[in-house]
């Protein structure tokens, strides 16, 4: 038997699931670990404890498929994408905490940029809209605000990396730091047509080139673990940021397919093949994952609170105990009662692009319950997901292409029918669930097993894809599109507070 290795460091937690090559999940564990909050719109990690919770839960997968890490043909890592971590070379130790991808502690950084008129040149360069989420600015912080940090940068003393890097560094002790097309495309310092770090826009911004980690195609080696880590020495040969990485185990090979993943944000993404194409809508342009050198792209909408407001509701409102409660506590009321919940917690994402908006709960009224509160979360899921849709239609049709026939949906709340029928709803096309939904890891695990010859190409990969369910819109289409108004309406308000 061949197994594949997928590790997933995500924003809640550090999970690791052993695949065969049939696709199959043999073994999965998961941890979660501590979300550091030092101040309004600020958000942080400990990299040494997302270290360590990865690294005990690839011991738990191998531990569960009672196999050794001999068995293991090759490593895929999938990883929560722009979030920041600097560390030392000489010792690895990270000179701050990781600053998270939902920290917005830069947004002032990024007016100065906006005036400095960098925005078209950002755009065509790396794709992406000016914004704290992406890394650059939150890398200039870390250099700005710790202690000799900048002249240590100077003296290449010190290595950046988003997580990928962090975690191969790791798993290395130290022998390589690289990372792949699709994370590096998500700092804001990255040509994504000629698939190198752009000279010109860390000088804009004040990068010591030495900081930054080698690039390379999504499938290719890029070491092999310390041999004392898991016990044997395993070759990482996949690496990609979680989105793009879900889209390729989506097995979205192609232009015009497309994926949402139902995690702690919401993220919709559709394959663009070699195009570049910037959107009138809102949408960025990002690397997808690249099993050669040549470049390949996909328009992403990225919404920063999807599941997590489940989260909210079971950690800070004590709603239900587990977050799989919701279905049962939403399913209870037959709507919302009029209530609508805008989970703006860290501003609004694509396609509104408000970084001052604030999360609002509106229609309230004597008769409003739990119930109606959890429904209008879950359903809010939803509405995001459908603007994203509805602005990527919108840019695919002034493209001269055909608007979204169908969705392919993964990650946890995916696994909600209540909230996927909603969803197929709304959008107006059908919603198709896989068999795998862990979809994030397996795009690690087949990047992996692309490089290392367990798969020949991306036909072997597009076959193991399965359905396991399709939710066919039921609702009336007028019926819908109220609806989409009521939420652009909540959005508005959300916006104004
Ligand atoms: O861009 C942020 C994204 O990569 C985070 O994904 O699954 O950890 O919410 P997730």
């Amino acid at each position: 038997m061949t197994y594949l290795l997928a590790l997933d460091q995500g924003t809640s937690s550090s999970r690791s699931i052993v695949f065969d090559a049939e696709a199959r999940i043999v073994a999965m564990a998961q941890q979660e670990f501590t979300q550091i909050y030092p101040e309004p719109g600020w958000v942080e990690h400990n990299p040494l404890e997302i270290w360590q919770t990865q690294l005990d839960t690839a011991r738990q997968a191998l531990a569960q498929a009672r196999l050794k890490a001999s068995d293991i043909r090759a490593i895929g890592i999938t990883n929560q994408r722009e979030t920041t971590v600097v560390w030392n070379r000489k010792t690895g130790q990270p000179v701050y905490n990781a600053i998270v991808w939902q920290d917005h502690r830069t947004e002032p950084a990024c007016r100065k940029l906006r005036e400095q008129g960098l925005e078209p040149k950002i755009q065509a360069s790396t794709g992406l809209r000016i914004d704290a989420y992406f890394s650059a600015t939150k890398l200039g912080w870390i250099l700005d605000n710790v202690p000799s940090a900048r002249a240590l940068a100077r003296k290449g003393e010190l290595a950046f990396g988003t997580i990928d890097s962090w975690l191969i560094w790791q798993l290395t002790r130290g022998q390589v730091h690289a990372t792949d097309v699709s994370n590096a495309s998500r700092t804001m310092l990255f040509d994504v047509h000629r698939n190198e770090w752009d000279a010109e826009l860390m000088r804009a911004m004040n990068i010591e080139p030495a900081l930054m980690p080698r690039v390379l195609p999504s499938a290719a080696e890029y070491g092999t673990t310390h041999p004392e880590l898991l016990g044997h020495a395993i070759p990482i040969c996949g690496v990609a940021g979680d989105q793009q990485s879900a889209l390729f185990g989506q097995a979205c090979f192609n232009e015009g397919m497309a994926k949402n993943t139902y995690g702690t944000g919401c993220f919709m993404l559709m394959h663009n093949g070699g195009k570049f194409h910037i959107s009138d809508n809102g949408l960025i342009t990002t690397s997808a994952a690249q099993a050669s050198a040549q470049p390949e792209y996909a328009i992403e909408g990225s919404v920063f609170v999807g599941g997590a407001v489940v989260q909210w509701l079971r950690d800070g409102l004590h709603a239900f105990q587990r977050s799989r409660d919701i279905e049962a506590l939403a399913g209870s009321v037959p709507d919302t009662g009029g209530v609508t919940v805008v989970p703006a917690f860290t501003g609004l994402g694509a396609p509104y692009w408000q970084p001052e908006a604030r999360g609002t709960i509106t229609g309230l009224t004597r008769g409003s319950t739990m119930a109606h509160i959890a429904r209008a979360a879950l359903d809010s899921i939803a509405y995001q997901s459908a603007a994203l849709l509805q602005a990527m239609s919108r840019d695919a049709v002034a493209a001269g292409a055909a608007p979204l026939a169908e969705l392919r949906v993964d990650g946890g709340a995916c696994a909600n029918d209540l909230l996927m029928q909603f969803q197929a709803d709304l959008l107006g096309i059908p919603v198709l669930r896989p068999a795998v939904i862990e979809t994030t890891a397996l795009g690690a695990a087949y990047l992996a097993g692309l490089a290392c010859g367990v798969y020949r190409n991306l036909d072997d990969l597009a076959q193991l894809w399965r359905m396991e369910r399709r939710f066919t819109p039921q609702m009336d289409r007028a019926r819908a599109a109220e609806l989409m108004q009521g939420w652009e309406l909540a959005v508005r308000k959300a916006c104004a507070t």
